[in-house]
């Protein structure tokens, strides 16, 4: 149980460097995996879902070195990945689940994916049909975790997405590689494009089309061993930007914090919103980064459909923080994605928000919130169920109440950002 101190004395101040960029931490490690020759990141992210891809990977073969945030992969290219005399253990991580099946539909192996109870909640047809269409067997128990793949060759495919969604596309993308013809992708929207980006700087060969949703991938690419230094995570840093909006009399910034297009749709609806942000980039060869400005300001509600939400996934907990503070109403729909994340974050955010006595009504897809309503607690006993945004937006929304509350489940954090609470404290005033 964590206490949340209520309303600070003063606004946030200060200065933080966030942790690495989750999807692109994920991402090196599997890259730096199918290629030849070493890859080493810098400012990789050493939160408990990372962990999982590089175990996993060390337990398929690949020899890989971890100093705090350096990590050095001694690649064996895109056929030398070996069998796991053990079931592999995702842990709570979709992203390593949905990402792995597509390299392990191609190997002439067969790999067990085991994860924790929520992670075995959440769906898993997403990856295994699609990668069926290629030739992939992947058995799962009913949709869900635990899931056999039995390596197959796979075929190339023209293939429609069936949701919006990054690590399908992504499993999908890793799959290809390992194809006998190109292949081609169409989303429905677009989503994160980081697998893409990372690929080209690898060597591969993968093309999106000016539409921004067709994508295709040559099979059997050279992929040779790259030194990157991962960004700041925008959704981490979202939390901060967020406390820093709403926590009167605040002004923080945030250093070197990825600002890829597909990645910034909280800090475009903060914006449209009224919020006050300052963004100082500078042109880079790879993925954007800046630094972000951000002060207290008063904020308007917002209307968000289906197309907005792809780029806002992950930071739509507080997106509905934002509008439980701004001078109308707000309404968040397109959003049922949220209902198959590490919790169903639309019913938990209801849930909790209730608890602080925020105005906010549960859609299917999304949520209403009357942020003119003032907030009047009923219950302090808040929970993070289990997910570490939950956790994360809790202990934002614990800064704007006048009393403490308690939080369970609050070590949910170490799925993606381990020192949230210290790096926090670290923008509070010294009582
Ligand atoms: C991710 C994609 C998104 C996001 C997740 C990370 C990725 O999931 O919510 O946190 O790294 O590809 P979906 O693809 O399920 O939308």
């Amino acid at each position: 149980m964590k206490t949340l101190n209520g309303k600070p004395s003063a606004g946030l101040h200060g200065t933080l460097v966030v942790p690495g960029d989750k999807s692109i931490s994920h991402r090196g490690i599997m890259l730096g995996a199918i290629s030849e020759g070493t890859t080493h990141l810098s400012h990789f992210l050493t939160s408990a879902d990372c962990l999982s891809t590089l175990a996993a990977f060390q337990q398929l073969g690949v020899q890989i070195e971890r100093d705090d945030q350096e990590v050095t992969i001694h690649g064996v290219g895109l056929h030398g990945l070996q069998a796991s005399a053990q079931p592999l253990d995702m842990g709570n991580s979709g992203t390593t689940t949905r990402l792995i099946s597509g390299l392990l539909a191609g190997r002439s192996f067969t790999s067990t994916l085991i994860g924790d109870a929520s992670l075995s909640k959440r769906p898993m047809k997403r990856v295994s049909v699609p990668l069926g269409e290629m030739g992939a067997q992947i058995a799962t128990t009913d949709g869900h975790l635990p899931m056999t793949i039995t390596g197959s060759q796979l075929h190339s495919v023209t293939y429609q997405l069936q949701v919006a969604s990054a690590q399908v596309k992504s499993a999908l993308i890793l799959a290809a590689l390992q194809a006998d013809q190109p292949s081609t992708f169409v989303e429905q929207l677009p989503t994160r494009d980081h697998t893409e980006r990372m690929l080209t700087q690898f060597g591969g060969d993968i093309t999106t089309a000016t539409d921004g949703v067709t994508i295709t991938v040559q099979p059997q690419p050279h992929l040779t061993g790259q030194t990157m230094t991962v960004p700041g995570d925008m959704s981490s840093a979202a939390f901060f930007m967020v406390a820093a909006s709403l926590v009167p009399n605040s002004k923080i910034t945030l250093k070197d914090v990825g600002l890829n297009k597909t990645r910034t749709g909280l800090l475009d609806i903060l914006q449209r919103m009224g919020g006050n942000v300052t963004i100082d980039a500078e042109p880079t060869d790879g993925e954007p980064i800046g630094d972000l400005t951000i002060e207290t300001a008063d904020l308007h509600p917002i209307t968000i459909g289906a197309a907005e939400i792809p780029a806002v996934i992950d930071e739509l907990p507080l997106v509905a923080l934002l509008a439980a503070k701004a001078d109308g109403v707000s309404r968040i729909t397109g959003a049922e994605e949220l209902r198959v994340k590490e919790t169903d974050r639309i019913a938990a955010i209801v849930q909790e928000f209730k608890k602080l006595g925020i105005n906010i009504e549960e859609l299917p897809d999304g949520f209403v919130i009357d942020g003119r309503t003032p907030w009047h607690v009923t219950d302090t006993q808040l929970g993070a169920h289990d997910d570490h945004r939950i956790g994360m937006v809790l202990g934002v929304a614990g800064l704007l109440v006048d009393q403490p509350l308690e939080l369970a489940g609050a070590d949910s954090v170490r799925i993606s950002y381990p020192e949230f609470f210290d790096d926090l404290d670290t923008l509070l005033p010294k009582e």
